[in-house]
Parts: structure tokens; sequence; C-alpha cells
């Protein structure tokens, strides 16, 4: 940090200081790529406003560059794998997300996806663990005080550190498979007859059929499929605190749950006052693209450009499926800027361009600029709708760029600075504890009101059999009376 920006840092911090303790410390589990690029965001904004940022990273961590930024602490732990380990990792379950997994079945789609995430599960957990059994780590965190966590929910971890150093929580989340989190940690109450299944083709519309599917689908992602090793991860936590826990339970403790959606993206349903939807919150204006970017996208003429970026995590499609890409691409008239960092594909087009990387908000944000090509990466859509860009390839909507931009635009407070401002309340009352609903301290059968549908139940059956024995004892005495009085 040079002296300038050191200067800089200590003044905000001073203004922080006299404007009546309103800065806090924040400690920030991270996952990583796009999902860091977002949270990222975040911090810069709370850094901006004076807090402390500490963000945990891991020594094998890929996009997150403790070199770069002088204005965040990070806490760097050591891990037993290697950063090109787990890039691997990633790579593979990309490579296979990308070129298999159009080919299966529902059932076999999701059974993979779980595998997938299994093995994500464990390396988390190695990650948790380095972290929560080195005693003189704990200790310094302790120590540090912090006022709040803001923990991405996908990794978990977050949960258990907030429990340890007795710290409100916030978590930023896109979704979980079967929204399983968002409804059994978070208490959401999605209705499976009109909220249908994350990533399912349905809209919140649906036949008698789609709705007997969806509730298939409901079934199987609350009964069967395992989005983390739950089991594991729920006796690493009673490990931890000593006392019998699960993983669910853990997160359900969360004040504030940050998602990372809006109701251009998602149909309405029910809310929880400790939900806040924060979709677009990393979007801004554009800024100039660079000189040499600049003149090849006025190049285009009328026609103008098409962006075509399949996000921070596919560097690596087959060069099979680069060429016909590249064919396909050389067929249209406007110009082409595609992010790809494979090996140059041998059909590619002059009205082609590769880029390692593109600064995806400006040339989105470009007047040149008709459409995006993308893989359905949450940041990528929202950069999209931000400067109502159609989409193409996206199975998830296929509805109008500049209504859904409009929608994103006309919020009364921006997204970023929403939750900037939840994250900010949690440090100010020490949590949110009130906003949470008393349904995380009922069992599944009162959550239901099972028993009070069985007791009123049993009053009524108690009522009707002691009126039906009335009847038939009065009924009795009656024709008795009669049979007596004609012996009579
Ligand atoms: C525990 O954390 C400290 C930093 O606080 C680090 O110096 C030490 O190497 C860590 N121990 C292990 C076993 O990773
Ligand atoms: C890139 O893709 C090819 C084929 O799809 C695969 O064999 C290779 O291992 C991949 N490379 C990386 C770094 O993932």
């Amino acid at each position: 940090m040079s002296v300038k920006q050191a200067s800089v840092f200590l003044l905000i911090q001073l203004i922080c200081y006299f404007r009546l303790g309103t800065c806090g410390k924040v400690l920030v589990w991270p996952t990583e790529y796009s999902h860091w690029i977002n949270i990222k965001i975040i911090v810069d904004e709370l850094v901006h406003r004076g807090h402390e940022v500490t963000v945990l990273t891991s020594s094998a961590s890929i996009l997150i560059n403790p070199s770069r930024e002088s204005s965040i602490n990070f806490e760097i732990y050591s891990v037993p794998v290697s950063k090109e380990e787990l890039q691997d990792d990633f790579q593979s379950w990309i490579t296979e997300w990308t070129n298999d997994f159009q080919k299966y079945s529902f059932w076999t789609y999701y059974s993979k996806m779980e595998e997938d995430f299994n093995k994500y599960s464990d390396v988390i957990e190695s990650f948790c663990k380095a972290i929560v059994w080195n005693k003189s780590l704990m200790k310094k965190l302790q120590e540090s005080k912090f006022d709040v966590i803001l923990a991405d929910a996908i990794g978990p971890c977050g949960e258990l550190l907030a429990e340890l150093l007795k710290t409100p929580l916030v978590y930023s989340l896109r979704f979980c498979p079967g929204y399983k989190f968002e409804k059994y940690s978070g208490g959401l109450t999605l209705p499976p007859s009109y909220v249908p299944v994350v990533l399912s083709e349905f809209s919140d519309h649906m036949t008698f059929v789609e709705r007997v599917k969806n509730m298939l689908q409901v079934l199987y992602f609350d009964f069967w499929f395992q989005t983390f090793k739950e089991k594991s991860w729920s006796q690493f936590y009673s490990d931890a605190l000593g006392r019998p826990t699960t993983l669910s339970e853990m997160m359900g403790k969360a004040d504030i749950w940050l998602i990372r959606t809006y109701w251009d993206l998602q149909f309405p349903h029910p809310l929880l006052p400790n939900f806040e939807f924060v979709g677009g919150l990393h979007c801004k204006p554009a800024k100039p693209l660079p000189k040499e970017m600049e003149d090849f996208v006025q190049s285009s003429g009328e026609h103008g450009i098409v962006v075509f970026s399949l996000g921070s995590m596919v560097k690596n499609i087959s060069s099979e499926k680069a060429n016909i890409v590249a064919s396909a691409l050389a067929q249209i008239p406007q110009k082409v800027l595609w992010r790809f960092d494979g090996k140059k594909p041998d059909t590619l087009a002059s009205n082609t361009r590769l880029y390692k990387w593109i600064p995806q908000n400006d040339l989105l944000g470009h007047p040149k600029t008709k459409a995006f090509i993308a893989h359905g990466g949450t940041n990528g859509i929202y950069e999209a709708i931000y400067h109502g860009i159609p989409i193409v390839g996206i199975p998830l909507y296929k509805e109008n760029a500049m209504r859904l931009s409009r929608i994103q635009h006309d919020q009364p407070i921006k997204p970023l600075d929403k939750a900037v401002f939840w994250i900010e309340y949690v440090m100010r009352n020490r949590g949110a504890k009130h906003l949470r609903p008393a349904l995380h301290d009922l069992t599944w059968v009162q959550y239901h009101s099972l028993d009070v549908i069985g007791f009123l139940l049993a009053c009524v059956a108690a009522v009707v059999f002691i009126i039906t024995k009335c009847c038939l004892f009065c009924c009795r005495k009656t024709t008795n009376m009669g049979k007596k009085k004609k012996k009579e």
C-alpha cells in the first residue's frame, strides 16, 4: 500500500469512526468463480463505506488474488490441495456439464450433478476443517471480534463460523438445487402448485400434468437429492460444537438471506421479512472499451456486434465443438467478440475475434451490441437484462429483453445498496433475529398444523359420536315406550 493509499484508507476509517460507530468488521466466507466475482462487488462497496473486511482465502484459491487488493484483508489458510488441483477438479466438472449433460434424462442429470456436488462437498469440508481445527487461527478470528459474517450459502462453513464466533450471519445465494436450503433452512414457503422447481421448464401457470411433474421433482429434491453430504457435515458440526446438530439447523440460524435474483427472472412467490432479492447488484453503466476493442466494435457498421461468452468457468470446449461454433458465427453479418481461452478454431472467420477476457458489462452496455450468447450464468444474464440486450441460447426464458430491463431498473433502491443496507443493518442491530419467523422452532408436524388438525378432527369425531349415541339412546327409549304403550 502506498503512503497516499494508506492515508486515504486511514481517513475513511476516521470518518467512519466519527459517524457514530456505524462502521464494522466483516468476515467473508467466499466461494469460487462467478460467486466470488459477485460477492466481491459487495465487499468493495463495504470497503468504500469504511468497513473493515476480511476475506477467508484458501491457499488454493483460483480467482481470489490477495496481492491485487490492498484495501481488503485476506486471511489465508493453508489447505492440502494446490490451486492447480482445485482448478482441474472444477474444469473436469465443467467439461462434463458442457459436453455430456444435455444428453442425460432428468434422473441421470441430477444423479450426476449430485455426484459432482458430493466431490465438491468433500473439498469444501476439508477447507472448513483447515480453519476450524486450527486453534491459533480460530483464536485470531475470535479476537478480531467481527460484527457480521457474509457467507456464500453454496459452500457450507459460514454458519459454523458464525456459531463458533457468536457472530450474526448474512447469506448470499442464487439458488440451491430444488430450493432445498431456501425452504428447509430459510423457511421460505414455495407451494408446488404455482412455484416451479428451479431449472425446470415450467412457468407459474402449470397444467395438471405439469403440476404432477413438478410435484414429483419437488419430492425428489426434498427426499432424495443431497446437495452436500449432509451426514458428513452434520457429524463435523456436531463434533465442532460439542452437541448434536445438523447442517440444515445451523443454516437456519442465518439472520438475512440475500438472494441474487429479482422479479424479472423469478416467478412471484410468498416472502419472509429476512429474505431480500438483490439480483443484478453487480450491474453498472458501461465504461469506455479499450481502444483496440472499440475500433473492432465500430468496424461492425450498422449490423452491430454479438458478445459470446460461456462464463468464467467454461474455458475449454472440445475443438470439434469450437469449430462448429466458429463456422456458425461466420455466417452472421455482425462482428463477434468471443471470450475463449482454448486453441484457435480452424474455421474462425474474419468477423469473429477471440479474447481471453472481455469487459463483459461494458460490451453489453455498448450501443452497437445486438445480442449476447451466454451459458446462462446469473451474472451475465443480469448484465444483459440491465442493458436490455436479448440473450441467445438460454432455455430459462425467452421474454422481451427491454421489458425485463425496465423491471430491473424500476426499483426503489438499487440492489447493491439494498444488499449493503441489510449487512449494515445486521451490524447495527447485532443480528436480525426479530425478522426470523418462528417456524424454525416448530417441528414438521407443528409447522403443517397436523397436530391441531388431528385434535380438531378428534373433537368433531367425539361430538359426532356423542350425538349419535344420544340419538340412538333416545330413539331406543321412544321405540321402547311405543312398544310398552302398544302392550298396554
Ligand atoms: C494455523 O493458522 C496459522 C495462522 O493463524 C498458521 O500460521 C498455521 O500454519 C496454521 N496451522 C496449520 C496446521 O495449518
Ligand atoms: C479440455 O477438453 C478436452 C476435451 O473436451 C479434455 O480432454 C481436456 O482434458 C480439457 N482440458 C482441461 C484443462 O480441462
